[in-house]
C-alpha cells in the first residue's frame, strides 16, 4: 500500500492527517505487526530530543527504528546547547543536516511548530502540553484489532480535558467515531480544538462534552481514562484528587458501558486515582495491547515519512 505524499511531511498534530491517510497508516501498521508487510529505512537517523520523561514513546520509537533498519540518536537535552538557550529555529536547522526525522517531546506545542518552520525533515510530536497524537494512532489501531472497524463505535473519556482528550477528539473525528469527554466544569478541553473536532467529525459523528460520567459511559464500547495531573501539573495533583474522583474509572462507570465494551489507558497508570486496580487487570482491559501497538503504530508512521512505503 502507498499512502501518496506523507513522504517527508510533519505529524506534530492529529489533524495532520487526513481520514484516508489514518485508515492508511492503520492498515500498514497491522500488516507490518503481522509480517504481511515490511519496510526498510537503512543509514536513516531518526532524533528523539525529549523535555519530559519517557519509557514507552522513547523505547517504542527506538525499536521500531532499529527494526526498520536504521538508527536512534537520543538527544539528552542537558547535554546539548538548547539547555543554554541556543535559539530553536538555529538548533532546528543544524539538526536538520544530520537527522532524517526529529521526534520532540516538549511543553509548548509552538517550540513544535517552529521546529517544524525552520526543519525539512518530518518533525514528530512525541507529547506536547497539546497534543499527543502517536499515542492516538496506538489507540485506534487497538480499538480496531478488537472491533474489527472503527466508524460508528462510540470513546468515552473520563478525567482531565488534556493532551490525550484533545488528540482522542481530533482521531476520534477523523475516524468518524462518536466520542464523549467527561471532565469536572473547570477541567474542559481547549475550545479551539473542540470545534477543529466538531468540524472535521461534520455530520459523521459526535464529539459531546459533559460534566456527568455516568451519562457519558452510557453504551460506549471503548472507555478511555489518563492520569488527572500531566506531566508539568504536579504541584496541583493533590488538590485535583476530590475533584476528579467522581470521574474514576471502576468496575461501577464500567457496568454501564456496552458488555463488550474494552478499557484503555495511555499509561503511565495512578491505580486507585483515575483507574482503579481491578478494572486495569481486569478482563476488559487492552492496556498492555495498546502499549505494545506503540511500536507498531509508529513503525507504519516512521516508514511512511520517510518515504519507505
Ligand atoms: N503513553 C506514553 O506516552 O508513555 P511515556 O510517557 O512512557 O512515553
Ligand atoms: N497526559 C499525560 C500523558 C502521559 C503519556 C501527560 O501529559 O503527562
Amino acid at each position: 500500500m502507498v499512502i501518496d505524499g506523507l513522504k517527508g511531511r510533519d505529524f506534530v498534530s492529529m489533524a495532520d492527517l487526513s481520514p484516508g491517510e489514518l485508515g492508511g497508516l492503520l492498515t500498514i501498521a497491522t500488516q507490518l505487526k503481522c509480517g504481511q508487510l515490511t519496510a526498510d529505512c537503512p543509514r536513516k537517523v531518526l532524533g528523539l530530543l525529549f523535555r519530559k520523561a519517557s519509557t514507552r514513546t522513547r523505547v517504542s520509537f527506538s525499536v521500531a527504528m532499529v527494526q526498520l533498519g536504521g538508527q536512534v540518536l537520543d538527544l539528552n537535552v542537558q547535554l546539548t546547547q538548547v539547555s543554554r538557550g541556543e535559539p530553536i529555529r538555529d538548533t532546528a536547522r543544524v539538526l536538520d543536516r544530520y537527522l532524517d526525522a526529529l521526534a520532540i517531546r516538549t511543553y509548548d506545542q509552538g517550540e513544535l511548530a517552529e521546529f517544524a518552520h525552520h526543519a525539512n525533515m518530518p518533525i514528530i510530536n512525541a507529547l506536547t502540553d497539546l497534543e499527543h497524537p502517536c499515542q492516538v494512532l496506538a489507540d485506534l489501531l487497538t480499538v480496531q484489532e478488537a472491533f474489527g472497524s472503527l466508524e460508528g463505535l462510540t470513546l468515552t473519556y473520563l478525567g482531565d480535558g488534556n493532551n490525550m482528550a484533545h488528540s482522542l477528539m481530533l482521531g476520534c473525528a477523523l475516524a468518524g467515531m462518536h466520542i464523549r469527554i467527561a471532565t469536572p466544569p473547570d477541567y474542559v478541553p481547549n475550545e479551539d480544538i473542540v470545534l477543529q473536532a466538531r468540524a472535521l467529525a461534520g455530520d459523521r459523528s459526535e464529539v459531546i462534552l459533559t460534566d456527568d460520567p455516568k451519562a457519558a459511559v452510557a453504551g460506549a464500547q471503548i472507555l478511555y481514562t489518563d492520569v488527572w495531573a500531566s506531566m508539568g501539573q504536579e504541584s496541583d495533583a493533590e488538590s485535583r484528587i476530590p475533584r476528579f474522583q467522581p470521574y474514576q474509572v471502576n468496575n461501577a462507570l464500567l457496568a454501564g458501558c456496552d458488555r463488550d465494551a474494552i478499557v484503555l489507558h495511555c499509561l503511565p497508570a495512578h491505580r486507585g486515582e483515575e483507574i482503579t486496580d481491578d478494572v486495569m487487570e481486569g478482563p476488559q482491559s487492552r492496556v498492555w495491547d495498546q502499549a505494545e501497538n506503540r511500536m507498531h503504530a509508529q513503525k507504519a508512521l516512521l516508514a511512511c515519512l520517510l518515504g519507505a512505503i
